[in-house]
């Protein structure tokens, strides 16, 4: 079976950061959920997490909570602390017989592939275990691989304990390895703390397999954006950058236009269909699915939302929401959660929608408020209309029927119904109930006073 040990009870000291290093996000998703995703897509059949420092902000961050055991290291004043030791806190729950691989919480950029990749080649190869690596041009903070004459890995020295010349090697441990069970059962036996930190490291494990005279491979990949650490907020920063270009070139793959990557957040999970086009600014939060043919103009930010085909976004915030066929939303119009719009709707400028049904064909064109509402097909709503849904304790709704005509600057006092096909006199009041093909004027009758002027003697 393939188990992975996650390792994400560190405290992230170098972050200097209230959150603890694997709850900080990369594209809109947490570290640790960056990792699990690509272990469980990799095939790995049981994951288990080590949570330490702040376990329960980790934890809560966790979205495949069924594919995650969490083992928890622990971390008062003066525990043994490092890698070695956190793999440690998962030795119960993997056998002999398994191969294990060992992953970082903040090494988010490892794509599922080449961990399955790299469990293939640890087990055609029958090694005790193998290391990933890769070079990069500065490799200042990681740990270095030792490789000897014939290019067999030898042993990976840290950073800290590394003399100049060790200092010079370009080929850097990823952080990920793959161990045979009973291997590593045996590692985790012999590990010290005998280093310039005082930490057991995992890291030793390769020379303690070469003085066994165990197998030890090195599995090397070119693309070290992949294995890029986090340690700090400027490599949280590159990281989310190299992500972004990641997720917007395989949504332009798949047919999107982007019109400019450098300047498009999207998170990982967000689908987009064909020749879609995304202006600069907007941003692509949570479980986010987009249809075909639509325009997301610029600054528009939409969060956990379901898009239809042909929609047009303009400057807008949608949260939680859904858009129906051929919508035409904003400019500067917000969507808070639960709002669902029909098809051909048009919500305008400056237009608030709460926990509200839309039916198709209804405009809201200008300045509205409309929450805990259940609005028909072809309604116009006027401009300065508000649904009054809150008597200062409790929130009631508004129903309104099919055709309906609002007039501007209505108010409509919840809890009210009003029925198809009526109208409502602008400026009006209203709070009951408003038959079917009726007109409601809820307003003072309009009283001119001739002559006024001239009888003050105020005319100019
Ligand atoms: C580690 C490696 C280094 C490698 C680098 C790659 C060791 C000794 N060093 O260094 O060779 O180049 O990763 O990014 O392994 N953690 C725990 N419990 C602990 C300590 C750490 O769970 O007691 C977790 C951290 O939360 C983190 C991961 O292990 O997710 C790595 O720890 P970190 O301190 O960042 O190791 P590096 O110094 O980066
Ligand atoms: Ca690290």
């Amino acid at each position: 079976m393939f188990v992975s040990i996650i390792l994400a009870a560190g405290e992230g000291s170098r972050m200097k950061s209230n959150i603890p290093k694997c709850a900080h996000k990369v594209c809109g998703k947490a570290l640790i959920n960056h990792v699990v995703d690509s272990a469980v897509n990799a095939g790995v059949e049981k994951n288990i997490v080590v949570l330490g420092h702040k376990a329960d902000i980790v934890e809560a961050e966790i979205k495949l909570k069924d594919k995650v055991s969490i083992v928890n290291q622990p971390v008062d004043e003066g525990a043994p602390y490092g890698t070695g030791y956190a793999v440690k806190q998962g030795e119960d729950e993997f056998s002999d017989l398994d191969t294990v691989v060992v992953l970082c919480g903040d090494t988010p950029l490892i794509r599922s592939n080449t961990i399955k990749e790299l469990m293939k080649f640890h087990q055609e190869n029958d090694y005790d275990i193998t290391v990933l690596t890769s070079e990069f041009e500065d490799p200042t903070g990681y740990g270095r691989i030792l490789r000897d004459d014939t290019d067999k890995v030898i042993g990976i020295v840290e950073q800290k304990d590394a003399n100049e010349e060790q200092k010079s090697i370009k080929e850097v441990n990823s952080g990920i390895y793959c161990f045979k069970g009973n291997v590593l059962k045996d590692i985790l036996g012999k590990l010290d703390n005998n280093n310039a930190q005082g930490e057991y490291y995992i890291t030793d494990g390769v020379g303690i397999v070469n003085g066994m005279n165990g197998k030890v491979g090195g599995y090397k990949i070119t693309d070290n954006g992949e294995i890029q650490g986090i340690n700090s907020k400027v490599q949280l920063a590159e990281a989310e950058s190299v992500m972004r270009n990641r997720i917007n070139n395989e949504l332009m793959l798949k047919g999107a236009i982007i019109i400019d990557p450098q300047t498009t957040y999207i998170a990982e999970d967000v689908e987009i269909g064909r020749d879609t086009i995304i202006y600069p600014g907007v941003v692509l939060e949570g479980e986010t699915i987009i249809g075909e043919n639509c325009k997301i103009g610029q600054n528009s930010m939409i969060v956990n939302s379901n898009i239809s085909d042909c929609v047009e976004i303009m400057n807008s915030t949608i949260v939680d929401s859904s858009v129906d066929e051929n919508s035409k939303i904003g400019p500067y119009a917000y969507l808070r959660p639960k709002s669902n719009i029909g098809k051909d709707v048009k919500i305008g400028d400056f237009v608030e929608i709460k926990n509200a049904k839309i039916g198709n064909n209804t405009k809201a064109s200008h300045h509205a408020y409309i929450g805990d509402a259940e609005v028909g097909n072809n309604v116009n709503i006027g401009c300065g209309t508000v649904f009054v849904n809150y008597d200062g304790s409790k929130k009631e709704k508004v129903i309104v029927g099919d055709n309906v005509f609002i007039g501007c600057n209505s108010n409509l006092v919840s809890p009210v119904k009003i029925n198809s096909h009526s109208y409502i006199a602008a400026g009006s009041t209203i709070t009951t109930e408003v038959k079917e093909n009726s007109l409601a004027i809820a307003r003072a009758r309009q009283v001119d006073k001739e002559d006024w002027v001239i009888k003050k003697g105020i005319r100019k």
